[in-house]
């Protein structure tokens, strides 16, 4: 069955949240459901209008190659593991921590004036067979949650990028070894992307999101490449900071979908793209399941962080990828087998 639902908007530009102003810029909004068990390459939100609507990503003119495999495979989580993830905050201990925080609590109020983030633990559920769920305007609807996912993912991939570039530059331009950081730095850049591309397969952006990302990763871009040449570790720190409120975010976002809140997200099955970037297994494709390993890697991107800011900037080896004398010890992983929400301390891990 097809069907389209579309929302008109009257709304003025006036005291209105950025989100609103989205939603009146662009006029008619399109809900797409081709049936009830999802279709995995169709956009199910667009800010765009439908006519305007194209795929993305389409497939690259190369008869020759079969396929593209990822660059950094992605490790393997199992079920138990994801679901051992849990909301953190490190205490910051300080004036570097303090500041780190203080810019993730500013960056982090920015993010949801921009995207209309609202929570409300006590949102009324859906109905029993989730059908015809209540959710007052102002909340988290399905649509939010995907303009939040967009813009969050769209920003993250960017300070990953800008330690492991500057970091890669130091190394040639002072000669000397960087111990192992720049790999995991990209890589951590290189997931987030992914989670972006992901989301970029549920929804289209229109031209007023785009614009906002494009002048998001120019502050963004510019403000880490400074700040990382003044202090890495703060900006360590803050991305750790700034991971735990992934880490939040994601939950409330799987605990809405399991209390019956956004029925049509507990409907869809994962794009293809997360499908195969996780290995996710047969059965277990749902785009909540997808969720569970979004959080997971928000998690270890936390973790990573908070250790590396623990550690000695220039001369510390990174510990993700080294092998330990003594393997029996507990010590820092690229799965989440080994799960230190707070990072590990320089004294354990050295
Ligand atoms: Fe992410
Ligand atoms: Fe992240």
């Amino acid at each position: 069955m097809t069907y389209i639902r579309s929302v008109g908007s009257t709304s003025t530009l006036g005291k209105q949240s950025a989100a609103q102003v989205l939603r009146s810029l662009n006029g008619r909004i399109a809900v797409q459901v081709s049936r009830p068990g999802f279709i995995g390459l169709q956009r199910h939100f667009t800010t765009s209008r439908t006519t305007m609507i194209k795929e993305f990503f389409p497939k690259p003119d190369s008869p020759s190659i079969r396929v593209t495999e990822a660059a950094w495979p992605h490790p393997v989580y199992t079920t138990e593991q994801m679901n051992q993830v849990v909301v953190a905050h490190r205490n910051a201990k300080n004036w570097s921590d303090w500041v780190a925080l203080s810019m993730a609590r500013i960056l982090r109020f920015g993010l949801d004036l921009a995207t209309g983030y609202r929570h409300d633990p006590k949102l009324p559920a859906a109905t029993q067979d989730g059908s015809k769920a209540v959710v007052p305007k102002t909340f988290m609807t399905e649509r939010k949650w995907l303009i939040r996912c967009l813009f969050l993912e769209s920003v993250a991939g960017v300070p990953g990028m800008v330690a492991g570039m500057l970091r890669h530059l130091h190394s040639m331009r002072r000669m000397k070894r960087d111990n192992g950081w720049i790999e995991t730095l990209l890589e951590e850049s290189y997931n987030e992307r992914l989670h972006l591309l992901v989301f970029l397969k549920c929804s289209e952006p229109g031209w007023f999101m785009r614009l906002m990302v494009l002048g998001a990763q120019g502050v963004f871009f510019n403000a880490m490449f400074i700040s990382y040449l003044m202090s890495p570790r703060t900006c360590h720190r803050f991305v750790g900071y700034l991971e735990e409120e992934a880490v939040l975010t994601y939950t409330r976002m799987i605990k809405d979908i399991e209390d019956g809140k956004l029925p049509m997200f507990a409907k869809m099955r994962a794009p293809d793209i997360g499908v195969h970037y996780y290995n996710m297994p047969e059965g277990q494709r749902s785009f909540k399941e997808l969720l569970y390993y979004i959080r997971a890697d928000e998690s270890k991107h936390r973790e990573v962080n908070h250790t590396l800011a623990n550690l000695d900037q220039k001369n510390d080896p990174n510990p993700y990828v080294s092998e330990y004398k003594d393997e029996s010890k507990p010590h820092p992983t690229k799965d989440i087998s080994q799960q230190r929400p707070k990072g590990w301390e320089r004294e354990d891990v050295i």
